[in-house]
């Protein structure tokens, strides 16, 4: 029998962006218009709806959910706050709280306020004295409610699109460029991280737990060849750890958040930096099935990275794991696999304490748009009707009993 420990934490995971809808004042926003991309629109209308998605997870037996708070709502104009806006987060985490499910609560994922990005964005040297100041507003107002925080999700998929590959805004291909934002995020961390304790502090508030949501990806060479074997190892420590050693080094985690999705298969034509750092192999070597996006399925790979992860001694919570299908039964499989491989790891010794399946509910996947599904519910984006897929309720009796 496979069974989870005791007080784990079971759910799963949204971003405002992606589910809320109407998020005008956000970079993303002016982005989609400009480039004519699906627009984000009126996502999922979660910003109306959250009570009844929230029944629904309660119906599903989750215990915990993750949210993210958006920036560009809370401070629309620089250093203008909106106390309507952080109302209506201390409603959504008093209602999670109301169906007994723990909140974890992300401040930056993606998006920003137009007037930040407009000003340099994570470029800019006064960025993480800016992003402070909004996390010292609406810490302070959700603190009495709210226990886990996600200071940034995925710095490293943010920068990679957003500066190297230039495929989200503001498009830039700088590595320089790149360099400066992993710089300003991991001090705009640093710095939040402290002050979130030392809110806490003040208010006499038993102990938060802080810490980031990192993308790991299992890169695998895909044959022996010294090159391969070298390029994974590199893009290993800078993609998977480099971030996470800082903040550690820093101390300045709580425990490690991680999200975890995919394989990339190593294969490099030549020696030379961009080799190193992008080349996959093209062949179809190693095949394993893949989502609707054509990412790799493997879930060994998580096993792998736990066991590496383990050597922190951190708690570890998994804030994102999911598949986009349209095979139902699939994403079964896939939730299926990664939890026993999850289990393998808590066996030998990693202290995984949670596991949060994205999404929720079907989304707006940035640049791809409505097309992938990752959703445990169906969104129907004509009517809006949720409709409860077979897996999710798969998933949840996992949730009501820890037993897989
Ligand atoms: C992000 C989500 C995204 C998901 C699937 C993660 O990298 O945090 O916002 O929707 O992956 O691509």
């Amino acid at each position: 029998m496979i069974k989870f420990p005791q007080n784990f934490l079971w759910g799963a995971a949204t971003s405002a962006y992606q589910v809320e809808g109407n998020n005008t004042n956000a970079d993303w926003w002016q982005w989609e218009k400009a480039v004519h991309r699906e627009n984000s629109g009126m996502a999922c209308r979660h910003y109306e709806f959250y009570e009844q998605d929230f029944d629904l997870v309660k119906s599903l037996n989750h215990n915990a959910h993750r949210i993210s708070i958006e920036w560009s709502r809370i401070e629309p104009e620089e250093g203008k706050f909106s106390q309507g806006e952080l109302q209506h987060y201390v409603d959504v985490i008093l209602s999670l709280r109301a169906r007994n499910i723990e909140p974890i609560v992300t401040l930056h994922h993606f998006t920003n306020p137009i007037w930040f990005s407009k000003a340099g964005g994570w470029v800019d040297r006064r960025a993480a004295e800016i992003f402070l100041r909004y996390c010292d507003f609406v810490v302070n107002g959700l603190a009495k409610h709210v226990r886990y925080w996600i200071t940034i999700n995925e710095p490293n998929v943010y920068i990679s699109h957003a500066y190297i590959l230039g495929v989200w805004p503001p498009e830039m291909k700088s590595y320089l460029k790149a360099k400066t934002v992993e710089n300003n995020m991991l001090l705009a961390h640093i710095k939040a991280f402290r002050l979130i304790h030392k809110i806490y502090k003040e208010l006499n508030s038993p102990k938060p737990r802080v810490s980031i949501a990192q993308n790991i990806m299992a890169f695998v060479p895909c044959t022996q060849a010294l090159k391969n074997r070298f390029a994974a190892m590199l893009r290993n420590r800078w993609y998977n750890f480099s971030f996470l050693d800082k903040a550690i080094r820093h101390k300045t985690l709580d425990f490690i958040g991680i999200n975890y999705y995919s394989r990339q298969l190593v294969e490099v034509k030549r020696w030379g930096i961009n080799s190193l750092a992008a080349d996959v192999c093209e062949k179809g070597h190693h095949p394993v099935r893949k989502n609707s996006l054509g990412w790799d399925i493997y879930p060994e790979g998580l096993y792998e990275l736990l066991l590496k992860l383990k050597n922190y001694r951190l708690p570890i919570i998994i804030t994102e794991n999911g598949i986009c299908t349209q095979d139902d039964r699939l994403r079964w499989d896939y939730i299926y696999n990664h939890l026993k491989n999850i289990h393998l790891a808590i066996e030998k010794g990693a202290p995984v304490t949670g596991y949060l399946y994205w999404s929720l509910m079907d989304n707006f996947e940035w640049d791809k748009g409505f097309g992938p599904r990752f959703g445990l519910i169906d969104i129907d984006y004509n009517s809006y009707k949720r409709t409860v897929r077979e897996s999710a309720r798969l998933f949840g009796e996992v949730c009501k009993t820890g037993i897989l």
